[in-house]
């Protein structure tokens, strides 16, 4: 085996030296002979060739290729070993390629480079497929963006179909957080939707436009904090205060949830003034569907839990103790007290309970949310026979039911009356 070199270099397997093959003989046939050149040539299967070529591995196929030694590597230590004849002679049957020679050393090296080569391109690929989603979802923003722009002042009919058809995109889009943050630096909160939002008049531009901010802003704290700087908050209240319309009031809702959830910032300033009063007002409107009534109480109740769970988790958390700071500042109880939110909700049950007698979803979130504001109604609440029929009623038609869920409601109907209604009174003891 002398006079052969296995060289590994950067990567590439190398094989200088007498390469010993068989001469061609008379019958072999003559296309399959190597003629080898300065470029590198695949060699095939079997494939006999001359001896004292510069062999390699191509790693990118797999396959062998060989051409002629390079002038520069004549007389370098790369340079193939002079002819020995006893040596050719002694390996002078056809055999392959010397790829035997130290086979575990060669297969290792390949088997490197291609794990190597395999996780770089998939690296490559995941990044390149990253970065066009990313710029395509991008421009995609920057251009509707700019298309709001180009929209004339005043409101045309014409546009309609196109803005709508844009702030749809956008509302699919700014879902995801980065993409949300992206509108918001390009400016599509001033430039697209505060406008629509405080000064359109058209109700299914102003709806979309409250789903496309309520995209953006759920669960997206960075997105909350810009969208909550500009004032969208009152702007929502003020939608809530005056708005009949259903849609408008369930996306109002959507929004203003999104912006106020695990914000207790955007809570303080937003509850403490004319918020509550909003969402009390929508309680108290006739031309408003129990439905998204049933969405103002659940989201009362929800924000009055969030404030009830940080507040008990961190109790024991000198770290947590800033952000119990800021929730401790949250006043529900005087907010909601103060325009009425008690004697609403007593007045939504009572007046309209027939309905909730199809409907156990609703029938459910207004359960919780007496539950949730039990301690801060029971006066009100205790006294109310309206109240107690609406609830008895509601109960008692879903205790006989062979629907689980509504039997689970019943129950839950059940344990609540039992509080409110059950009590000894002061003055019985
Ligand atoms: C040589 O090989 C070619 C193709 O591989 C074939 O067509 C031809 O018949 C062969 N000639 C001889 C003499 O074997
Ligand atoms: C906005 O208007 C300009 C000038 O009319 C035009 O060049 C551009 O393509 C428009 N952009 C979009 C997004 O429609
Ligand atoms: C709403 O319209 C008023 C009066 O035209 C204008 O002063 C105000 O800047 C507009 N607000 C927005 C956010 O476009
Ligand atoms: C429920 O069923 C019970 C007995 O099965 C019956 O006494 C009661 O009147 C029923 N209540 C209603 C509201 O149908």
């Amino acid at each position: 085996m002398s006079g052969k070199q296995v060289v590994i270099l950067l990567g590439s397997v190398l094989i200088l030296g007498c390469l010993q093959v068989a001469a061609p003989t008379e019958t072999d046939n003559k296309t399959n002979d190597f003629v080898a050149t300065d470029e590198w040539q695949t060699i095939a299967e079997g494939q006999a060739i001359p001896r004292g070529l510069h062999v390699r591995i191509n790693l990118q196929t797999g396959l062998k290729e060989a051409k002629l030694l390079d002038e520069s590597e004549r007389g370098t230590s790369l340079q193939s070993q002079p002819d020995d004849q006893n040596a050719r002679e002694a390996h002078d049957d056809n055999e392959p390629l010397a790829l035997d020679y130290k086979p575990d050393i060669i297969e290792e090296s390949i088997r490197r480079v291609k794990e190597q080569k395999k996780s770089y391109a998939e690296l490559r690929k995941a990044y390149k497929e990253f970065q066009k989603n990313f710029r395509t979802d991008g421009e995609l923003i920057v251009q509707l963006i700019d298309q709001f722009r180009n929209f004339s002042r005043t409101p045309l009919e014409s546009e309609m179909r196109s803005k709508l058809d844009c702030l749809e995109n956008l509302e699919y889009l700014l879902h995801q957080i980065d993409n949300a943050l992206m509108f918001i630096d390009n400016g599509g909160l001033d430039d697209v939707l505060l406008p629509i939002v405080v000064n359109d008049t058209s109700t299914s531009l102003r709806v979309s436009a409250m789903r496309v901010l309520g995209s953006l802003a759920s669960n997206n704290p960075k997105a909350q904090i810009k969208v909550f700087e500009k004032n969208f908050g009152s702007h929502l209240a003020q939608i809530l205060t005056s708005s009949g319309n259903v849609g408008e009031i369930s996306a109002a809702l959507h929004a203003f949830g999104a912006l106020l959830r695990k914000f207790p910032l955007a809570q303080q300033r937003v509850l403490s003034t004319s918020g509550t009063q909003a969402l009390i007002k929508v309680l108290q409107s006739p031309d408003v569907e129990l439905r998204s009534k049933a969405k103002v109480v659940t989201l009362i109740s929800d924000l009055v839990l969030e404030k009830r769970s940080v507040l008990d988790v961190s109790k024991d958390d000198p770290e947590a103790s800033s952000t119990m700071a800021q929730y401790v500042l949250l006043d529900f109880e005087s907010w909601l007290k103060t325009p009425g939110y008690c004697a609403a909700v007593d007045t939504v049950l009572t007046k309209e309970f027939l309905l909730l007698l199809e409907q156990p979803e609703v029938v459910e979130q207004f359960a919780t949310a007496l539950e949730t504001t039990e301690d801060m109604c029971t006066s009100t609440w205790s006294q109310s026979s309206g109240l107690r029929h609406a609830l008895l009623t509601v109960r008692n038609r879903y205790a006989n039911s062979t629907d689980e869920y509504r039997l689970e409601v019943s129950q839950i109907l059940a344990k609540l009356c039992e509080r409110l209604f059950n009590k000894p009174k002061h003055t019985e003891l």
